[in-house]
């Protein structure tokens, strides 16, 4: 999947499929389902290092997991997150960094912001680093949105979100992130921008859905949000394995004759 193939499925009116991933297990999965794009998120500071939010992840952090995926993946689009302060102080510092994505092996970058962002998101496009905009319920603002809440409910915010959009469109972008806005703002914005939405907590109307896997499969239930649908549940079938292989060793009945060497 190609940046213009991606871009081409708006157009088909053909759904998107997005999840993260951060290792080549999981790629490999991801990839076999036939996914369009994996991206390696910063999420992977809340659901891989067990932090209460995304904002210690470091570029290190984020490059060895991109090359894990990208040397995995074989015909995926994947899609670097870019971490909290990798980006936001200075355009110089940003394409930089976003240079260290491509070369570990990413074909796009994605950054969290609008309007403010859009000096980062030229030139990064201007040299051919193609970019993922991100607008909402943006996580590496926790602090300064007052927690993880919807975005966009109030008139003017809603405008703002719209304007933003069509601002990351205008530089360059070749998709949006939105997440956690209603439904009708999202549909509002799709309509609005020729390049596709993926929404996450943003309704039915994007032009294609991203999930954290580890939400997806059911893996990690520390913090739910309502739009997660868990399509698995493998915290408790690998807990019930565990428990299985604990009893079995504790009774003597693992390993049996047909695990051992004669
Ligand atoms: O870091 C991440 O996984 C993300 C997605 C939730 C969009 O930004």
């Amino acid at each position: 999947m190609t940046i213009p193939e991606f871009q081409q499925h708006k157009r088909d009116k053909k759904k998107l499929i997005v999840v993260t991933a951060y290792d080549a297990l999981f790629t490999r999965i991801v990839e076999q389902a036939g996914v369009s794009a994996i991206l390696v998120g910063d999420s992977l500071g809340v659901v891989v290092q067990g932090k209460p939010n995304t904002l210690s992840v470091t570029m290190d952090d984020m490059l060895y997991h991109t090359k894990l995926v990208a040397g995995a993946a074989q015909r995926t689009l994947v899609i670097g997150d870019m971490p909290f302060m990798s980006y936001q102080a200075s355009t110089e510092e940003a394409v930089r960094n976003a240079g260290r994505f491509l070369q570990a092996g990413a074909i796009a970058v994605k950054l969290e912001g609008g309007a403010v962002m859009v000096d980062r998101v030229k030139a990064m496009t201007s040299i051919g680093i193609p970019v993922m905009g991100h607008l909402g319920m943006t996580p590496q603002s926790v602090h300064a949105l007052g927690g993880y809440k919807v975005q966009g409910k109030v008139k003017d915010q809603a405008t703002m979100l719209l304007e933003d959009a069509k601002a990351l469109e205008t530089a360059g972008a070749f998709a949006i992130v939105l997440e956690a806005i209603p439904t009708s703002l999202a549909k509002k914005i799709t309509e609005s921008v020729s390049i596709p939405t993926i929404g996450i907590g943003a309704g039915p109307h994007c032009d294609g859905q991203v999930l954290v896997l580890y939400d997806l499969l059911g893996l990690f239930d520390e913090f739910v949000p309502k739009f997660v649908k868990p399509y698995a549940h493998l915290k408790a079938d690998a807990l019930q394995a565990l428990r299985r292989y604990k009893e079995e060793v504790e009774q003597g009945k693992f390993p049996s004759d047909s695990e051992s060497y004669h």
